[in-house]
């Protein structure tokens, strides 16, 4: 079956069924692999402005000690709809990058893939995560604060193309 954006739309109209539930059975998450890169690549110079190089991701496959780099995967039609990667550094996490395809955002996947991640950087014994955001993103803004997210201060000039600070964010994990 061809589960297209509008598909996913109408299905949640007629089902009335809430924007969470359709996609945690439409994709799953594993581990990125060199194979991936093509399409990776293609959301990469979707979403970004200045995006990473394909030897960057790969640098980040390659590097499973300190990367955990995942794609998101569609369930039915067995394509790569997103991707998010975070490092873990003891008690420390950081995500260094984090796209769904144009064509599949606004559909609760990018908050559904980032519930999943935070569940597992927890299970690993962090007890923080960071990450930065360009102060014009209101999209991931948004999301991030509607995450429980808290700005934590400003990194002067550090995006380029076009050039701007970086807002950076934290989420603290409270003691379970
Ligand atoms: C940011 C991004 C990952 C969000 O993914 P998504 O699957 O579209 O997000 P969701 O549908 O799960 O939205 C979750 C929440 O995020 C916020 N949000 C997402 N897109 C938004 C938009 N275009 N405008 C306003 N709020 C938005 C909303 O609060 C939304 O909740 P709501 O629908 O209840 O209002 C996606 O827009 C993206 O890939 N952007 C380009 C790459 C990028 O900016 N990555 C982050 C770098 S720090």
């Amino acid at each position: 079956m061809n589960l297209s954006r509008s598909t996913f739309a109408n299905l949640r109209r007629r089902k009335n069924i809430s924007k969470a539930e359709l996609p945690q059975t439409s994709f799953f998450l594993r581990l990125m692999e060199e194979r991936d890169l093509p399409f990776v690549m293609k959301i990469e110079r979707l979403s970004f402005s200045h995006p990473w190089l394909e030897s960057t991701f790969n640098g980040e496959i390659n590097n499973r000690g300190i990367s955990f780099p995942f794609v998101v995967v569609h369930r039915h039609q067995e394509k790569i709809i997103g991707y998010i990667i975070f490092w873990l550094m003891g008690e420390k996490a950081q995500i260094s990058n984090f796209a769904i395809h144009p064509d599949f955002r606004r559909l609760g996947v990018g908050e559904e893939v980032l519930t999943r991640i935070t569940a597992q950087i927890r299970k690993y014994g962090a007890k923080s995560i960071i990450l930065e955001v360009r102060p014009s993103n209101f999209a991931a803004r948004r999301l991030y604060g509607k995450y429980g997210f808290k700005s934590l201060g400003i990194r002067k000039a550090y995006y380029r193309d076009p050039e701007e600070d970086a807002l950076v964010m934290i989420k603290y994990f409270s003691p379970s």
